[in-house]
C-alpha cells in the first residue's frame, strides 16, 4: 500500500477509491520567461504530490496532508481562503475554477502525500493543483477545453480513464494557473503545471508560451541532474515574484509591445531612454534568456552538454544581477558546484528568492560531486545540505 492510501486509511478509516499524482517540475533554463511569452526548458522530477480520494455525498471535502498539521474541511459551494490552512487554498482555487467550467463534482476526502520538498522552487503548488484537478476528474470524469467541459472519456476494461490528450493537459495546466492567479493571488506563469502534467521520461520540455506548445528534447548521456536545496524557503506568495513580473509588463507596455517575447536586444537598446533602470534590468534579463533557452535546446539536441551548462552559469548570473532574485545562498551553491571538476552548470531552479539550485553533472563522477557539495555548504554556512539526484519522469497520471 503507497504512504498516501495508508495516510487516508488512517484518517478516514476506509480504503481510497482513487489515487492520482503530479511531479514536481525542475526548471532547466529559462528564468522568468513563462509570463512573458517566452520559451523554457524544463523537466518532470520524481518527486511527487499524491492525493488519495473518495467520494462523499453531502457536497463536504475533508483534506488532510502530510506536510501540514492543520486538516480542512468546507463545502464545495463556500470556497473561501482559512488563513488557518492556507495549503488548502492550492486545493480550492483549483476547485473554484472547475465549477466556472461547468465541471459537475459532489465533495470527497481526501489525503495529500507530498515526497515534493514544499518552498525548494520544485512547483510543488502546481503539482498540488494539477493532482486536484486530476482527482476531480477521477470522480467525476470530464473533457476539459479553455472554456468548460465536454463529453466524458470512457474507462477501459479496468475501469481506468484514457490519459489527457495534449489540447487537455493544456486546458488542465491554464486551468491550475488561473487558481492560482486569481485564488492564491501568485502571478506565476504556465511552466509548473504545463510541465507536471506534459512530462516524459528522459527527455526535458522545450515549452514555448507564445505558441502553447510542448516539444519533447532527449537529455540521455552521461550526465547527471542534481538538486541542491538551500533550505531558505522560497514563498512565493507575497515574495518578489509578482514585483518581477510587474516590472517585465511595464517595459513591454512602455516598448509598445503586447509582451517581451516581441522584443529584442536591439529594440530594447535603442528605446532604454523609456525604461525605468528596473524596468531595463528585468526587460534585458527576459531578451537574452528567451535566447539562451533556443540555443540551449540546439545544444541538447547535440549532445553539447558542456556548451549547454555554460548557458547555465549565464542564465544564474543573469537572474542574480539583472532579475536581483538570487540569495547568497543560491550564488555559494553556483559558485561551489563551478569549482568542482564534475560539474558542466549551476544556476537557481524556479521563481528565486530561495529554493534549490540545478546542477548537470559528469555522471561517472556524480557521488564524488554530491559529497562534495554537502560538506563545503555545511562548512561555509553551517546548514546542512542533503543533494538530491534527479530521475527525469512522465508527467501526472
Ligand atoms: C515560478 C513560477 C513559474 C515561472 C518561474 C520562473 O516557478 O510558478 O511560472 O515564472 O517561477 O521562471
Amino acid at each position: 500500500m503507497l504512504e498516501v492510501q495508508k495516510l487516508f486509511k488512517g484518517k478516514f478509516f476506509h480504503t481510497p477509491t482513487h489515487v492520482v499524482q503530479a511531479p514536481g517540475r525542475v526548471e532547466l533554463l529559462g528564468n522568468h520567461t513563462d509570463y512573458n511569452d517566452g520559451v523554457v526548458l524544463s523537466f518532470a522530477v520524481d518527486k511527487y504530490v499524491q492525493i488519495a480520494s473518495s467520494p462523499r455525498i453531502d457536497g463536504r471535502v475533508e483534506l488532510i496532508s502530510s506536510a501540514f498539521p492543520e486538516s480542512e474541511k468546507f463545502f464545495i459551494s463556500e470556497l473561501n481562503k482559512n488563513p488557518a490552512a492556507p495549503w488548502a487554498n492550492y486545493v480550492k482555487g483549483v476547485l473554484q475554477r472547475l465549477r466556472k467550467h461547468n465541471v459537475h463534482f459532489s465533495g470527497f476526502n481526501a489525503a495529500v502525500y507530498g515526497s515534493l520538498p514544499m518552498g525548494a522552487g520544485l512547483g510543488s503548488s502546481a503539482a498540488l493543483e494539477v493532482a486536484t484537478a486530476l482527482t476531480v476528474r477521477e470522480m467525476h470524469p470530464h473533457s476539459l477545453t479553455d472554456t468548460g467541459s465536454t463529453v466524458p472519456p470512457k474507462r477501459d476494461r479496468r475501469g481506468r480513464l484514457r490519459p489527457l490528450k495534449p489540447a487537455e493537459r493544456l486546458a488542465t495546466a491554464r486551468l491550475c494557473q488561473a487558481a492560482e492567479n486569481h485564488f492564491v493571488g501568485v502571478k506565476s506563469g504556465l511552466l509548473d503545471q504545463l510541465s507536471s502534467l506534459s512530462g516524459k521520461k528522459f527527455h526535458a520540455m522545450l515549452i514555448d508560451c507564445q505558441r502553447f506548445s510542448v516539444d519533447p528534447v532527449p537529455m540521455i548521456g552521461e550526465i547527471c541532474l542534481v538538486l541542491c536545496d538551500s533550505g531558505v524557503k522560497h514563498a512565493l506568495v507575497g515574495g518578489g515574484y509578482n514585483e518581477i513580473r510587474e516590472q517585465c509588463e511595464a517595459a513591454a507596455k512602455a516598448l509598445g509591445q503586447k509582451t517581451l517575447r516581441l522584443v529584442d536586444s536591439k529594440m530594447l537598446a535603442a528605446n532604454k531612454a523609456k525604461l525605468t533602470p528596473r524596468q531595463y534590468a528585468c526587460a534585458y534579463h527576459v531578451t537574452r534568456e528567451i535566447q539562451r533557452v533556443f540555443y540551449g535546446e540546439q545544444a541538447l539536441q547535440a549532445d553539447e552538454f558542456a556548451l549547454f551548462g555554460e548557458y547555465m552559469y549565464q542564465s544564474h548570473e543573469s537572474s542574480r544581477d539583472h532579475l536581483q532574485n538570487s540569495t547568497p545562498e543560491l550564488d555559494l551553491l553556483v559558485e561551489l558546484a563551478r569549482e568542482h571538476p564534475a560539474t558542466l552548470g549551476a544556476r537557481m531552479t524556479g521563481g528565486g528568492f530561495g529554493g534549490a539550485t540545478i546542477n548537470l553533472v559528469k555522471r561517472g563522477a556524480v557521488e564524488v560531486f554530491m559529497e562534495y557539495m554537502a560538506l563545503h555548504y555545511e562548512k561555509r554556512t553551517g546548514h546542512k545540505m542533503k543533494p538530491m539526484l534527479c530521475q527525469v519522469v512522465d508527467g501526472a497520471k
